[in-house]
């Protein structure tokens, strides 16, 4: 398994472009499976989560040819509506194929997702919905078993906003007979890309990025060429990385307009923010004590709070964090403090005292994001720090080392032993 090994201390200068939104390629790419034609997607990231997906709708019976910057990707016929846990393990985002794949041919075994290190994760609200809409489901030795000759539209109100929730029953509702609202739907702007590319294939949906989706079935949607969102993550934690550097680093090809809460947070802790239409600087300066809490859209995103904490670990007071989406995603803490953070976890809050600086230290990284915050951690720390288990990070940061390299950072991918 590789590792990679980080020497800290340098200042990050220079420029990096944003890859395609990762949570907006998986939706997109499992949409296909409700449309007949031929569709090229831009833009598409190059990573593991992307690869498992793509892997698992060939098995459904997509043809995918893989092209410069993105794919295309048809589905004449659905060979096959199963999705065994073999293929669905790896991945909690393959959930959504569920609906495309109830809508498309009306039914779909679908195995649960397994265990996440993040929180428990239910996909209950999914399942409702999908009932809703008349769908019959059972589960029965770890499947989901789901049938509707015709799926109905229906008035669904989510008790919790869920991203995959909003966008698998959004993906069922297009081709249902009749009207779905959604009610307390989520807001994000994986979202409303998603619905763009529904739209562009035919699809009649209104209202995507507020908290009621309106979606009017029709009988088939069509192929299209699209190109896929900036990764707002990736992104804000190349923002992170310029700021616990204090260095100098311009953002292009991303989004500001989707990063609001990101930029007034990282503005607070005293960097510098240039905001054009594609691109964000960051100039790092001091870096205060600020506290953050995440919250669904347009909130801070739960996937920049591990970031968040690295960049605290070294402020210069003390901070609040506040995780309100899981339950359990601290696992960073307990590598951070090996590295002599000092951070005290209360419950869903981790109050974090800003040190001088930390230590480089070998750390293993237990999830996507928690990998991301041990690499900024690197960064600044004194001396080598050996990122484990780094499988995390390429399933959501596209050729992360090279990014980082070309602007300076001392960061090296090794063969590994853990
Ligand atoms: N929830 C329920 N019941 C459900 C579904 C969700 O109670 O049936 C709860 C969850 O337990 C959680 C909250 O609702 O407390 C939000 O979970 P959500 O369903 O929105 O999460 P998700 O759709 O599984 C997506 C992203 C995550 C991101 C979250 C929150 C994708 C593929 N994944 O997950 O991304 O953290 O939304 O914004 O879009 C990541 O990229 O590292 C990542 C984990």
């Amino acid at each position: 398994m590789d590792k990679m090994i980080i020497q800290g201390g340098t200042s990050l200068n220079g420029e990096i472009q944003i890859s395609g939104a990762k949570n907006a390629a998986l939706p997109i790419l499992a949409a296909t499976l409700l449309s007949r034609g031929p569709n090229r997607l831009k833009n598409v990231p190059k990573l593991g989560d992307i690869t498992t997906l793509k892997r698992l709708l060939e098995k459904i019976g997509a043809n995918i040819s893989e092209e410069n910057d993105g794919c295309s990707i048809e589905v004449k016929s659905i060979e096959n509506n199963e999705a065994p846990y073999a293929w669905v393990k790896t991945m909690r985002a393959t959930i959504l194929v569920l609906g495309p794949l109830l809508a498309r041919c009306g039914e779909a075994h679908v195995s649960l997702p397994g265990g996440c290190a993040i929180g428990a994760r239910p996909i209950q609200l999914h399942l409702d919905g999908l009932e809703k809409m008349g769908a019959e489901i059972n589960i029965e030795h770890g499947m989901i078993h789901a049938k509707a000759t015709k799926l109905k539209g229906a008035v669904i109100h989510f008790e919790t906003q869920t991203v995959t929730g909003t966008e698998n029953l959004m993906m069922a509702a297009t081709l249902a007979e009749g009207t779905t609202t959604l009610g307390n739907a989520a807001c994000e702007p994986e979202i409303v890309d998603l619905a763009h590319f529904l739209n562009q294939c035919g699809a009649q949906i209104i209202g995507a990025g507020t908290e009621t989706i309106v979606i009017h079935g029709v009988k088939s949607l069509s192929g299209t060429n699209y190109e896929i969102m900036p990764d707002r993550i990736e992104a804000g934690t190349f923002m992170l990385a310029a700021s616990i550097t204090k260095g100098d680093l311009l953002l292009k090809k991303c989004n500001p307009a989707h990063m609001g809460s990101i930029i007034e947070k990282l503005k607070a802790t005293g960097s510098e923010i240039v905001i054009e239409k594609k691109s964000i600087r960051v100039i790092g300066k001091e870096i205060k004590a600020v506290d953050a809490k995440t919250l669904p859209y347009p909130g801070l995103p739960t996937d920049m709070q591990a970031q968040f904490m690295a960049l605290m670990s070294v402020s210069d007071g003390l901070s609040v964090v506040t995780e309100t989406i899981f339950e359990s995603r601290f696992t960073h803490c307990a590598e951070l403090q090996r590295m002599g953070a000092d951070i005290r976890l209360e419950g869903h809050h981790a109050v974090i005292k800003g040190v001088p600086h930390l230590s480089g230290a070998p750390v293993m990284a237990s999830d996507l994001r928690a990998s991301a915050c041990l690499i900024l951690a690197g960064l600044v720390a004194e001396g080598q720090t050996e990122v484990l288990r780094i499988y995390h990070l390429d399933r959501g940061y596209e050729s992360i080392e090279k990014k980082l390299s070309q602007v300076g950072a001392n960061i090296q991918r090794v063969k590994g032993d853990l």
